[in-house]
């Protein structure tokens, strides 16, 4: 996070704040959350891109205060479940200026995004196309919609591939054609009403060039939408992705950055095409909440394994961070109650669960006197982290606190045993 700093010799202060004042009044593991540093990004965001909406991705981490704090900043809120939506609602989110996503969109949750009056439902499906329409027909209103457009670009971190069609199960294919024929259903049954289209590509993806082929392609397909209907769809989407630092070797393009691009490709294209420039929005959620939050751990058994590596084990692992075993991802960590002279010693941080996968940070220079009691940050757990927590071992989700100008606020509380066996009714 961005107000993280040491005092000489001393330990880690996050907004003005000890990190063992946390550490002893919240417990560990804790997410430390820098509220002005998740701010900040919505702005450098909203700035960047001052005529396009830019909605936060809920999934990345939802909670009622975190809500408020995106809304407060002028951001639009996407939203995944009924889970995540009811979690905007309860917080006072403007449903207007909610965007709802999904695969498999169940009637009841469909049902509930339209008599909510959510700004946006993005349609993923023929089928989901069908039900809504049923329940538009039924309630005797108009919702707004975009079509889930799939490109054919699948982005990951440094590289882009495009493939001709797209083997997965988000959206409409747009080389299949059927994009275009969901476009058509649309506007061709009149019921709902087709806002414009929508594309994902990716997630951590640090060469914009994905998002340039797939905001052409994706305009190609609104050039043929009005070619055959006569139609100038008045928005365009092109999701979310953009990369972060979780490392010194990762190097994320700023905002302002990728708005230029995009905005060059956008109007290029549109001129190219004869095409009104449609109303932009896209969908950081990694981008937003990722580098505003640490967890800090506390350091249990430290083990020389012979001579081969340091495991440093802390209390918490994969139920609160499944990213490296999962995806391979790679953090760092420093050790965040004090500064050492101890040589570095190459350590690896891994958690208390019963298995050895449970892996936080692969390969870390910790100080060689590393020990029990010690606290642990690993920055960078803002996003997909608590939101993907797990009681894997029957071991509670750790609590979020919201830390700004010197005072720290509990935004969820850990989960206790009680919580646990409160579930458990045989
Ligand atoms: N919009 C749509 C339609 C999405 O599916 C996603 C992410 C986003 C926006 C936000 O993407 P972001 O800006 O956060 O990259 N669990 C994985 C990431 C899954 C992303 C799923 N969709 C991880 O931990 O890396």
């Amino acid at each position: 996070p961005r107000n993280v700093a040491r005092a000489d010799g001393g330990a880690l202060t996050v907004a003005g704040l000890d990190v063992r004042d946390l550490a002893a009044e919240y417990g560990t593991p804790v997410y430390v959350l820098d509220e002005d540093d998740l701010r900040s990004r919505c702005r450098e965001f909203r700035a960047a891109f001052p005529d396009a909406d830019v909605y936060y991705a809920g999934k990345a981490f939802l909670c009622r205060a975190v809500v408020r704090m995106i809304a407060e900043e002028g951001m639009f809120l996407d939203v995944c479940t009924g889970g995540e939506l009811a979690t905007a609602l309860s917080a006072g989110m403007e449903p207007a200026r909610i965007g709802f996503h999904g695969n498999n969109k169940s009637v009841a949750e469909l049902t509930r995004a339209v008599d909510a009056g959510v700004g946006r439902i993005i349609v993923d499906s023929f089928a989901e196309i069908d039900r809504l329409t049923a329940i538009a027909r039924e309630r005797g209103v108009r919702p707004k919609v975009l079509i889930r457009v799939t490109v054919g670009v699948e982005a990951h971190t440094h590289e882009f591939i495009a493939t001709a069609h797209e083997d997965q199960k988000f959206g409409f294919s747009l080389a299949g054609g059927a994009a275009a024929a969901a476009a058509f259903k649309i506007l061709d049954e009149d019921v709902l009403e087709l806002r414009g289209l929508h594309s994902h590509i990716g997630s951590q993806i640090f060469d914009a060039s994905g998002f340039e082929v797939s905001a052409r392609r994706v305009l190609g397909l609104q050039a043929q939408i009005r070619d055959a209907r006569g139609v100038e769809l008045p928005e365009l989407d092109l999701g979310g992705g953009f990369g972060i630092a979780y490392t010194t070797q990762d190097d994320p393009a700023a905002p302002h950055d990728l708005a230029k691009r995009l905005r060059k490709i956008v109007d290029g294209e549109c001129a190219a095409e004869k095409l009104a420039v449609p109303h932009l929005s896209i969908e950081p959620g990694r981008a937003i909440v990722g580098p505003a939050v640490f967890t800090l751990y506390e350091v249990g058994t430290v083990k020389d394994v012979d001579g081969l590596r340091t495991y440093v084990s802390v209390d918490g692992g994969m139920s609160d961070n499944i990213r490296t075993a999962l995806y391979d991802a790679s953090y760092s960590a420093t050790v965040a109650n004090r500064t050492s002279t101890a040589e570095p010693l190459l350590a690896r941080v891994v958690g208390k669960h019963c298995e050895s996968g449970d892996i936080v940070v692969k390969d870390e220079f910790l100080p060689a006197d590393v020990q029990p009691g010690d606290l642990v940050a690993v920055p960078g757990t803002g996003a997909y982290c608590r939101s993907m927590a797990s009681n894997y071992n029957h071991v509670p989700r750790p609590p979020v606190v919201a830390v700004r100008d010197g005072r720290a606020r509990l935004i969820v509380r850990r989960e206790t045993e009680e919580d646990l066996l409160a579930l458990d009714v045989g």
